[in-house]
């Protein structure tokens, strides 16, 4: 099938602001946006710029605005997107080039939280064990994939780069509910603070954004009623 892609480029060698393009490319409909994007970079216009490692879902790094919603390329199917798609960067990070963006703000409000495990105590002879129940607890936030998609899909991020962001909130959630770790009050308190989960609106986009399937609102809903408890 033919396929018009619109994407929003920019250059910061030549372009003053971004700008659209328009290609056509031909593609099966079983084909990801990820193959589109391919066919104009390979095959048409080598200066296009974005990021891509895995083509499988995995490494979270091809986010980006399809048809305004916030999605990974390489799973968006082009049968359920259709015949004209736009792409552009996400929102709310500096854009490099076209639709790379500038990944150190996010990662550094991920760092933020400390997304380790603390525990300094001895673990004797064995591993630290856990029970089914305890390691379900903080199941669904194993699941991120550091993509960015929750976190620039949120208004208030838009508004105020200092929130730490959906991702943030979410790693530090896999460690706070973890049993073995001994950090949770060390996190809790710097995410009670000004730029902390209290920013959060539960707009719910940063749950329609996730490509992992995270229940990401209800993952802060949880940071938010522990900091109260
Ligand atoms: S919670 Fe989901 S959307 Fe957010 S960074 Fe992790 S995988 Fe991406
Ligand atoms: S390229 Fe790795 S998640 Fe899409």
């Amino acid at each position: 099938m033919d396929v018009d892609l619109r994407i929003k480029r920019f250059d910061p060698e030549k372009d003053d602001k971004p700008h659209w393009e328009e290609y056509r490319v031909t593609v099966d409909e079983g084909d990801r946006v990820l193959d589109a994007l391919h066919q104009v970079r390979w095959f048409q216009d080598g200066s296009l710029a974005f990021r891509r490692s895995c083509a499988h879902g995995v490494c979270g790094s091809d986010a980006m605005v399809i048809n305004g919603a916030n999605r990974l390329a390489c799973v968006l199917l082009v049968r359920d997107v259709g015949a004209r798609i736009t792409v552009e960067p996400l929102r709310g990070l500096p854009v490099l080039k076209d639709l790379v963006v500038d990944m150190d703000a996010f990662f550094a409000q991920y760092r933020a939280v400390q997304p380790w495990l603390h525990n300094d105590t001895d673990a004797g002879a064995t591993e630290r064990l856990q029970s089914p129940e305890q390691r379900a607890r903080f199941d669904d936030t194993t699941k991120c994939i550091l993509c960015a998609a929750c976190t620039t899909s949120c208004p208030i991020y838009w508004a105020n780069d200092t929130y730490v962001g959906p991702a943030a909130i979410v790693n530090a959630h896999r460690f706070i509910f973890d049993s073995r770790d001994t950090a949770g009050d060390q996190r809790m308190e710097i995410l009670d603070a000004q730029s902390g989960v209290w920013k959060c609106r539960t707009a719910f986009n940063c749950t329609d954004a996730c490509p992992r399937g995270i229940k990401v609102t209800e993952a802060i809903q949880d940071v938010k009623r522990a900091i109260i408890r």
